[in-house]
C-alpha cells in the first residue's frame, strides 16, 4: 500500500515538532530537506524520530564515493528510512551508498536516486553537456542506470511514474512529489497529479507539503489525502 510522506518545509526544529504533534496519528512519515536540516542539523531528525515518526532525509548526496558512503552511514545511524542521492554521481557512488546502507540490515535506509531535477529543461541539460536526449529520455535512462547500480528506488514526477514503474522491476520504490488533492491549490508545482492517479500509476510513496501544512486542519487534510490514496 502506498504511503503518505509530509514534507516538513519549515525553518526550525520548534516549528517542525509543533507541526508533527499537531498532525498526530494522521501521518507517520516526514521528509526533512535542505532548509530544515541546514538550520537544525541531525537534532531535528532525532526529534521527529523521538515522536515515533519515520524520516525521509532529502539531502540529495552527490560527492565522491567515499564521502557519500560515510554520509549514508551517518544517516543510517540517525535511523532515517529513506534518503536521496543524485544518480549523476555515477555507478561507484551509487554502489557505495547502497553498500553503506546495507550495513544496517533490515533497518537500513533505502536509497532513492534523483534522475533529472524537474526544474531542468532541455536547454539546462544541454548546458551541462547532456545532448541528444529529451528530459524524459534522460529520466528513463538514469532510472534504469541508478536502480541497476543499487538504488532501491527513484524520486519521480507523477507524470513519469507510470512509464517508470512499467519499465523497472517490482519492488522498486517510486517516491512522487507534485501531488495535489482534487481541487487543491497547485502553488508553484506545474506538473501535478491527484493522489489517486499517482498511486494507480505505481507510486509507492507520495510527498505532499503545502496541501497539508497550509490547511486549516492539517490532520484532516492528511487523512483526506490518505483516503484518496486508499491508504
Ligand atoms: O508543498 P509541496 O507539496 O509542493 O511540496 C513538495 C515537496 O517535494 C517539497 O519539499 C519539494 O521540494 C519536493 N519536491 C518537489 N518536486 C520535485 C522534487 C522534490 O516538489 N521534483
Amino acid at each position: 500500500m502506498a504511503e503518505l510522506i509530509v514534507a516538513l518545509d519549515v525553518d526550525s526544529r520548534d516549528a517542525a515538532v509543533r507541526r508533527v504533534k499537531e498532525i498526530g496519528e494522521a501521518v507517520d512519515f516526514y521528509k526533512i530537506g535542505l532548509e530544515l536540516f541546514t538550520a537544525e542539523g541531525p537534532d531535528v531528525v532525532r526529534a521527529i524520530r523521538d515522536l515515533g515518526k519515520r524520516v525521509f532525509l532529502d539531502l540529495k548526496f552527490h560527492d565522491i564515493p567515499r564521502t557519500v558512503e560515510r554520509a549514508v552511514r551517518s544517516a543510517g545511524r540517525l535511523g532515517v528510512d529513506l534518503l536521496t542521492i543524485h544518480s549523476t554521481g555515477a555507478r561507484a557512488m551509487i554502489r557505495a551508498a547502497a553498500d553503506a546502507a546495507a550495513e544496517f540490515g533490515e533497518t537500513r535506509p533505502r536509497i532513492l536516486a534523483v534522475t533529472v531535477l524537474t526544474s531542468l529543461d532541455q536547454g539546462d541539460l544541454a548546458d551541462v553537456g547532456i545532448v541528444g536526449r529529451t528530459p524524459a529520455e534522460q529520466v528513463a535512462a538514469m532510472a534504469r542506470f541508478a536502480t541497476g547500480a543499487g538504488a532501491d528506488g527513484l524520486v519521480c514526477s507523477p507524470l513519469e511514474v507510470g512509464a517508470l514503474s512499467r519499465a523497472l522491476s517490482a519492488g522498486t520504490l517510486f517516491v512522487t512529489p507534485g501531488v495535489r488533492p482534487a481541487g487543491a491549490a497547485v502553488g508553484d508545482q506545474k506538473r501535478v497529479a491527484t493522489p489517486a492517479d499517482a498511486v494507480r500509476d505505481g507510486a509507492t510513496h507520495l510527498v505532499v507539503g503545502r496541501p497539508v501544512l497550509a490547511a486549516a486542519d492539517p490532520a484532516a487534510a492528511a487523512l483526506a489525502i490518505r483516503a484518496e490514496m486508499g491508504a
